[in-house]
C-alpha cells in the first residue's frame, strides 16, 4: 500500500474522513502526539490499529471527540466532578476514564468497562473528527515499544506501506502524551501528563495511582515497556555539578547528549540535543521523543539525558525517562 502525507488542507481532511468512514485508518496530529485513528465503533478498523502497531490486545485505546454531545455516544453517567474537569481542560491533554456505553467495541476498551475519551485541542484533529462523523479510537502513531511519533516523518518511519494517509500538522505542541485520569471522589493520575497535578488540585485531591493495590496497574498501558529508541538510555541524577561530572565520564563518539545546555556544552559526542532555561521543561517535553528517534537514525548508542524536579510537567517528563531508562548513574 502507497502511504501518502499530504498537508492539513481541508481537501486532505475530507479525504482523511472518508477514509476513516471506510474504516481504513489514518496518521493525524493532535496537540501531544500524533495518533493513528480509526472509527471508534468499528471493529475492523479498531483492529487495523491493532495489527499495524503490534499492540497488545489488553491495552485499550482512547476515543476521541470533537464535542461535547459526541460524548454521549460513548460513555455513561459522568460526575460533576468529570464534568468540571471537561470544562476546564477540553479541548486539551487530558483524557478521562468513564463509564463506557455498551455500543463502544470492546476491543476498544480491551474488555473494560470503562472508556478513556479526550476531545484534542488540534484544529485539525478536531476537524477530522466532525468531519468523519465518528468519534476516533487512537493510539499515540508508533509501533508499540517505540518513542510516540512527534512529526508526520516518524508516523512515516513507522507505518509506511501499512496505512493509506498521514496529515501533516507539523511539530506537536507538548511532544508527550496526554494526562489520563480516573475520577470519583477524588482525581487519580493513571499517567502524567502536561495538565498537571498542581493544575487538577483546585478541583478535588488528586493522587498518582499508577498500581492499584494489588499490583495490578489500572491503566494497563503502563505495564508495557515503553518509550525505547535503539540506544541504550543512561540517565543521570544529581545536582547540576554532580550531573555536569557525570556527562564528562560519558561521553564518546558513540554518544546523543539531551538536555539543559549549561551541563553537556562542550563535551564529545555524535549529536547533542541542548536546551536552554527558557521554558527549559516545556522545550525538554516537546523534542524528548525526536531526539530518541533522531538518535536511532545516527546509529547512537548511549543516549545520556538527566533529571528534571517532578514538579508540573516535570513529573510526566520524569514518567517517561524512568521508564526508558537502562542504566540510572
Ligand atoms: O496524547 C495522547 O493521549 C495520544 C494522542 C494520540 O491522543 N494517545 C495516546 O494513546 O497516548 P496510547 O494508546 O498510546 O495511550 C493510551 C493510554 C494507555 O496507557 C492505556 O492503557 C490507557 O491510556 N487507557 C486507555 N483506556 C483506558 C481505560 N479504560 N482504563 C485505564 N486506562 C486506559
Ligand atoms: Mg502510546
Amino acid at each position: 500500500m502507497e502511504t501518502k502525507i499530504l498537508s492539513s488542507d481541508i481537501n486532505s481532511i475530507l479525504l482523511a474522513a472518508k477514509l476513516i468512514s471506510s474504516n481504513e485508518i489514518i496518521g493525524f496530529p493532535t496537540e501531544t502526539v500524533y495518533g493513528l485513528g480509526g472509527n471508534a465503533f468499528s471493529e475492523e478498523a479498531v483492529r487495523k490499529i491493532f495489527t499495524a502497531k503490534n499492540r497488545p490486545a489488553d491495552n485499550p485505546l482512547i476515543v476521541h471527540i470533537s464535542s461535547l454531545k459526541q460524548l454521549d455516544d460513548v460513555a455513561n453517567a459522568y460526575s460533576d466532578l468529570a464534568k468540571k474537569l471537561m470544562a476546564s481542560f477540553w479541548p486539551g491533554p487530558l483524557s478521562l476514564i468513564l463509564k463506557a456505553k455498551d455500543c463502544v467495541p470492546k476491543i476498544v476498551t480491551a474488555g473494560l468497562d470503562t472508556v478513556a475519551v479526550r476531545m484534542p485541542a488540534h484544529p485539525v484533529a478536531r476537524d477530522l473528527i466532525s468531519k468523519a462523523k465518528v468519534p476516533i479510537a487512537a493510539p499515540s502513531a508508533n509501533i508499540s515499544g517505540k518513542p510516540s511519533s512527534t512529526t508526520a516523518n516518524h508516523v512515516y518511519e513507522d507505518f509506511k506501506g501499512k496505512i493509506p494517509l498521514i496529515i501533516d500538522g507539523g511539530e506537536c505542541q507538548f511532544g508527550l502524551e496526554s494526562t489520563v485520569v480516573a475520577v470519583d471522589k477524588e482525581i487519580t493520575i493513571l499517567r502524567p501528563g502536561a495538565i498537571t497535578k498542581e493544575m487538577l488540585e483546585s478541583f478535588a485531591n488528586v493522587n498518582y495511582d499508577i498500581y492499584q493495590n494489588n499490583g495490578a496497574p489500572r491503566s494497563p498501558g503502563v505495564k508495557h515497556p515503553h518509550y525505547h529508541p535503539n540506544a541504550r538510555i543512561v540517565l543521570l541524577k544529581g545536582s547540576k555539578r554532580e550531573i555536569r561530572q557525570k556527562a564528562i565520564l560519558q561521553q564518546g563518539s558513540h554518544v546523543g547528549f539531551f538536555g539543559r545546555s549549561e551541563l553537556f556544552e562542550g563535551l564529545s559526542c555524535k549529536t547533542k540535543g541542548l536546551l536552554e532555561e527558557d521554558n527549559f521543561l516545556y522545550t525538554y517535553a516537546e523534542k524528548l521523543y525526536a531526539f530518541f528517534r533522531e538518535c536511532d537514525y545516527l546509529g547512537v548508542e548511549t543516549i545520556v539525558i538527566h533529571e528534571v524536579a517532578k514538579l508540573g510537567l516535570g513529573h510526566a517528563i520524569m514518567d517517561r525517562i524512568t521508564k526508558a531508562a537502562d542504566e540510572i548513574v
